[in-house]
């Protein structure tokens, strides 16, 4: 019995989850991401999708200035999402297909974000769909930002801004393990001096 009540619980708090989650089917013209950053080995960069995995792909930093076609990248948005006029989403990535399915030459992937509790760095990675996707968008300067809204964790902030959805930029670039392979890759710093010590703060920025 208690079984049953936990699990309902659960679910009444994953279902009100699921009422803000919501898809993002339009779909911007396709761009470049560069990084800017003080440090002149990454700055004017650009973010490559490699491979990590048959359904995964790593964003990693590419020491190039002309991007390949295969690094565009877009942004999928739904009607309802902007802020101050801004429209944010999910970042997506078009992955070949070998052979065509229901007329499509492609699988579209998002960006999704993962921490750990012990590290303030949490990694990014490109895979299939667009559940739990990092929610981010391009301000008037085309810079990315992450999407989040001010919570009681945050303390000082005053209770009437508490909900209220902000841009952030925290974007770094580290050196992880993954498995066995080493990647230098876009990251983002919840706070504070990153636990990586290869990190280096960056600006991603959209390039038509
Ligand atoms: C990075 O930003 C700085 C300061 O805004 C600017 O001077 C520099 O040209 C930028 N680099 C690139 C590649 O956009
Ligand atoms: C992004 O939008 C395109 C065009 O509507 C759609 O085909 C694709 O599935 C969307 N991607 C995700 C991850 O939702
Ligand atoms: C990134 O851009 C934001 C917003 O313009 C700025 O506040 C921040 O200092 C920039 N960070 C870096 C590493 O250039």
């Amino acid at each position: 019995m208690h079984f049953f009540f936990l699990t309902c619980g659960l679910v009444a708090i994953i279902s009100a989850t699921c009422v803000k989650a919501q898809g993002y089917p339009s779909q911007s013209s396709p761009f470049f991401l560069r990084l800017n950053s003080t440090d002149p080995e990454i700055d004017g960069s650009v973010i490559m999708p490699v491979h990590a995995g048959s359904i995964r792909k790593h964003l990693a930093f590419a020491q190039v200035s002309i991007p390949d076609d295969r690094d565009r990248f877009f942004l999928n948005t739904s009607d309802t999402s902007e802020i101050d006029g801004v429209k944010t989403g999910i970042l997506v990535w078009n992955l070949p297909r070998r052979e065509p399915m229901n007329g499509l030459d492609h699988d579209s992937m998002s960006m999704k974000m993962y921490q750990i509790p012990v590290s303030n760095i949490a990694t990014t990675s490109l895979t299939l769909g667009a559940g739990d996707s990092a929610r981010i968008g391009f301000d008037s300067d085309n810079k990315l930002f992450y999407v989040w809204e001010y919570s009681l964790n945050d303390g000082t902030i005053p209770l009437d801004q508490i909900g209220r959805q902000r841009f952030f930029y925290q974007w770094q670039v580290c050196t992880t393990y993954h498995d066995l392979y080493i990647y230098t890759d876009l990251a983002w710093n919840t706070g504070g001096e990153p636990t990586n010590p290869s990190c280096r703060p960056v600006n991603v920025t959209r390039e038509f």
